[in-house]
């Protein structure tokens, strides 16, 4: 399935769908070049998910981790990841990351995250893989795992 959005805000209320679909212990990567619209769709998710503190791109830092609070799924955590200087799993391990993957009560996103799908499958750790295309200067189309549930029919 896939969306097409002309704007940085509707690729954010799209995201926000997203995230007001997540159960808990999600794992998605988000692929797309830089500037596709990425961090705009993960700010959304976090919204969805019912953060309100503004999510930015954590770069510099590798990852985020964000407190839930009073998500109608129980979900505690929320961990933005961004591999965009090159996936190294020891670099990811190290720095705490992975301990998230895959737990009941918490939602990982990485920007960048295509390496990660073998680590993930040897690990047993379910995700869903999106892809964000800029079509031209406002225009996006979002390709969204085929195995991925959306709570809101609208889309
Ligand atoms: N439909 C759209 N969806 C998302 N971003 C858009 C769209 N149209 C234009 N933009 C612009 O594209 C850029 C996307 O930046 P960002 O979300 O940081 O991308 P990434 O994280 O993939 O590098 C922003 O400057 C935003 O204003
Ligand atoms: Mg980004």
């Amino acid at each position: 399935m896939e969306v097409l959005t002309s704007s940085k805000d509707e690729t954010t209320i799209f995201g926000q769908e997203v995230g007001k679909s997540l159960k808990g212990s999600e794992v998605i990567l988000l692929n797309g070049d830089l500037g596709s619209g990425k961090t705009a769709f993960v700010q959304g998710v976090a919204k969805g998910l019912g953060i309100s503190k503004h999510v930015t791109s954590p770069t510099f830092v590798i990852m985020k981790k964000y407190k839930v609070r009073g998500n109608e799924n129980d979900i505690k955590k929320f961990v933005h990841i961004d591999t965009y200087r090159g996936l190294d799993i020891g670099e990811l391990a190290d720095s705490g990351a992975l301990e998230d993957f895959g737990d009941k009560k918490t939602v990982v996103l990485v920007e960048w995250g295509v390496g990660l799908g073998h680590y993930l499958k040897t690990h047993n750790i379910k995700f869903y893989t999106f892809k964000i295309d800029a079509l031209s200067r406002h225009k996006r189309r979002i390709m969204i795992d085929e195995n991925f549930e959306l709570k809101s029919k609208f889309f």
